[in-house]
C-alpha cells in the first residue's frame, strides 16, 4: 500500500498538528507501508509571500518532522519543488478539470473570507493536490476532514482523464484522520497556524507554561464539582494521558475540591515532557543542517524517479510527445 501525504510550511508547528496529523504518519511508517511525505512548498505560496519567510518554514517542517520521528530509513521524505514533473502535470490536469469543480470547494471560498488574496493559484489549489497525489499512484492518503473534498476533486480529476486518455492513474482513497482529534486552541477556537491561539511544538518550556497558566477558566469555587468536558484545561490534559491518568482527572474534576491551577500545573508538567523530547531532538537535528537537507534531497531523487516513469506515460498518451500508443 503506498501512502502520500503532504503539509503546507505555512507557519509554525503546533501541537494541532502534531495529535492530528504528524503522530498519525509517524503511525503509519511503523505500520510497514511504503510512505512518502513531502513539505508542500508550493501550496504554502498561495498564503506566504515573503522568500524569507517560506525558507524559514520549509526548515523548520523539515526538521520538525524528523524531530518527532519520522524515520528517512522507512519513509521517503521531500520537498514537493524537487519534483517539477508535479508542476507540469498541474497543466495538464488543468485542462481536464472543469472549472464548476473548483468553484465548488470550501476551502477556496473560506480562505478568501480569512482574508488571503484570490489569486488563481489558491483557486487551483486542488489541481496541485491532484498531481501530489496521482503523479505518485499513491493508494492511501492520510488527511484531516478539511481536506475530504480535495480528496474528491483528486478522485474526480483521476477519472475525467483515465476516460480521455486510458487508464493511467490509480484513484486513490482517503484516510480520514480522527475527527475527534480536533485540538482547540488556547481560545477554544480550533487551533490554527493562523488564528494566533497555538502551543507551538517547539518552543521552549517557559513559553509553554505561560501559555497554560493564562487558559481561561470558569469561576466554579475549588471545593465544587467541575464539567471537565467544559474545561479547555482537560481537554489538553486528555491529549498526554494515559487512560488511568485520565480517568484520575476526570473523578478530580467531578469530586470537587480540585482548584484549575492545579490541573494547570500538571498539565504543564505532562506537556512538556513530551515536548522536551521533541524539543531536543530538534535542537540537535537543528546543529546539523546539513544532514535534514541530505534527507530531503535523497527523498527527492527516490520520489522524482517514481514521477519521471508516470510522466512520461501521461506525455504520450495526451500527444505532447511521439510515442507508440
Ligand atoms: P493550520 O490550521 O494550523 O494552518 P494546516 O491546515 O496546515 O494547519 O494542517 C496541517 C495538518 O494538521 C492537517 O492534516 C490538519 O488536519 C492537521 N491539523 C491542523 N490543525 C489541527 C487541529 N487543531 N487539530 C487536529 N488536527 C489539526
Ligand atoms: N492541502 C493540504 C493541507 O492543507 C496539504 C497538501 C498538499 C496535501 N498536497 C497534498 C495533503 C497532497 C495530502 C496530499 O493540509
Amino acid at each position: 500500500m503506498r501512502v502520500l501525504s503532504g503539509i503546507q510550511p505555512s507557519g509554525k508547528l503546533h501541537i494541532g498538528n502534531y495529535f492530528g496529523a504528524l503522530r498519525q504518519y509517524v503511525e503509519l511508517q511503523n505500520q510497514g507501508h511504503e510512505c512518502l511525505y513531502f513539505i508542500a512548498n508550493y501550496h504554502a505560496m498561495t498564503s506566504v509571500a515573503d522568500p524569507q519567510e517560506l525558507r524559514e518554514y520549509v526548515d523548520e517542517v523539515a526538521t520538525g518532522f524528523l524531530a518527532v520521528g519520522l524515520d528517512p530509513e522507512k519513509v521517503i521524505f521531500f520537498r514537493q519543488s524537487d519534483v517539477p514533473e508535479v508542476t507540469e502535470l498541474t497543466w495538464i490536469f488543468s485542462c481536464v478539470t472543469p472549472m464548476g469543480l473548483l468553484e465548488r470547494c470550501h476551502s477556496y471560498k473560506d480562505k478568501i473570507q480569512q482574508g488571503l488574496a484570490p489569486s488563481h493559484g489558491l483557486f487551483c489549489y486542488p489541481v496541485l493536490q491532484a498531481s501530489d497525489i496521482l503523479i505518485y499512484n499513491s493508494n492511501l492518503v492520510p488527511v484531516g476532514q478539511d481536506q475530504k473534498q480535495h480528496l474528491e476533486v483528486t478522485r474526480d480529476i483521476a477519472q475525467k482523464f483515465n476516460n480521455r486518455y486510458g487508464e493511467i492513474f490509480n484513484i486513490p482513497d482517503p484516510y480520514i484522520l480522527d475527527e475527534t482529534a480536533v485540538v482547540p486552541g488556547l481560545d477554544g477556537q480550533k487551533m490554527s497556524k493562523s488564528y494566533n491561539n497555538t502551543l507551538e511544538l517547539f518552543e521552549p518550556a517557559n513559553a509553554i507554561k505561560k501559555k497554560i497558566m493564562r487558559i481561561v477558566t470558569d469561576s466554579t469555587p475549588v471545593e465544587d464539582p467541575k464539567d471537565p468536558d467544559k474545561c479547555l484545561v482537560y481537554a489538553f490534559l486528555k491529549l498526554v494521558t494515559s487512560d488511568e491518568q485520565r480517568g484520575h482527572w476526570h473523578k478530580r474534576y467531578t469530586e470537587g475540591g480540585m482548584g484549575y491551577g492545579e490541573a494547570k500545573k500538571e498539565l504543564t508538567r505532562l506537556m512538556n515532557e513530551l515536548l522536551e523530547t521533541f524539543r531536543s531532538r530538534y535542537e540537535e537535528l537543528n546543529k546539523n543542517r546539513d544532514y535534514v537537507e541530505d534527507v530531503l534531497a535523497e527523498g527527492g531523487k527516490k520520489a522524482r524517479a517514481i514521477a519521471r516513469d508516470i510522466m512520461e506515460k501521461v506525455r504520450v498518451a495526451t500527444g505532447i510527445t511521439a510515442g507508440k500508443q
